[in-house]
């Protein structure tokens, strides 16, 4: 995992050390680490289980999960949800979370419609002490990155997800296995194709469960 952050740019200072999952949340609300929660509506902090097995990282909330303050709540959450459910792999007993707590977006050139724009590097690192704050509460035996922004906070920036999606890699203290993002399956020109790979890197996952 990346451990640089700026002096300027760090949600260091904000973490609690040692606290609890519902003390990490509180926490959180009020996270001024970066500057992605001047427009956002809230931090979407993560949800599940203290003890789950598997830890799922998106990459940041979407428009429908900065409203409603949970993550993977939107289009992409219930083609997770499908997924998951078809991989055998029960959402309630998944921590789910994402590698930035904030939604960064544009807003449309007509409308009221806000665009998702991609977390800088600078903003997922900054956002890093979240994430290890809840690993380190949750110690999931293994932890999956969905996409590449979640991949590349977690297994460096030189990480590639179209190389090495569905394999088991060794960071620290937890598996970890890199798959696409659920959106990207949404937008896929072949999307049926899209979700059988994404399933089959699922399946990966529930097998290494056990
Ligand atoms: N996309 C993500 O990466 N996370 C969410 O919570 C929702 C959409």
């Amino acid at each position: 995992m990346a451990t640089t952050a700026s002096r300027t740019s760090s949600a260091a200072a904000f973490v609690p050390e040692g606290a609890d999952l519902a003390a990490l949340r509180r926490a959180a609300a009020g996270c001024q680490g970066c500057d992605l929660y001047k427009p956002a509506t809230q931090t979407v902090f993560g949800a599940g289980p203290e003890d789950a097995g598997l830890v799922l990282v998106g990459e940041q909330p979407g428009d429908v999960e900065d409203r409603q303050g949970e993550p993977f709540v939107g289009p992409a959450g219930r083609l997770l949800d499908k997924a998951l459910h078809e991989a055998d792999l029960a959402r309630e007993g998944v921590y789910l979370t994402n590698a930035v707590k904030h939604f960064k977006f544009v807003p449309a050139e007509r409308g009221k419609r806000r665009i998702h724009k991609t977390p800088s590097r600078g903003e997922v690192v900054a956002c890093l002490p979240w994430l290890r704050a809840e690993l380190a509460q949750v110690r999931p035996g293994l932890v999956v990155c969905l996409g590449a922004t979640a991949a590349k906070a977690v297994l460096g920036n030189a990480f590639k997800v179209s190389e090495r999606r569905g394999q088991v890699e060794r960071f620290e203290d937890y598996d970890v296995i890199a798959t696409v993002h659920p959106s990207s399956v949404l937008r896929a020109p072949d999307r049926d194709e899209a979700y059988r790979s994404f399933l089959a890197d699922l399946r990966v996952v529930r097998a290494h469960l056990g």
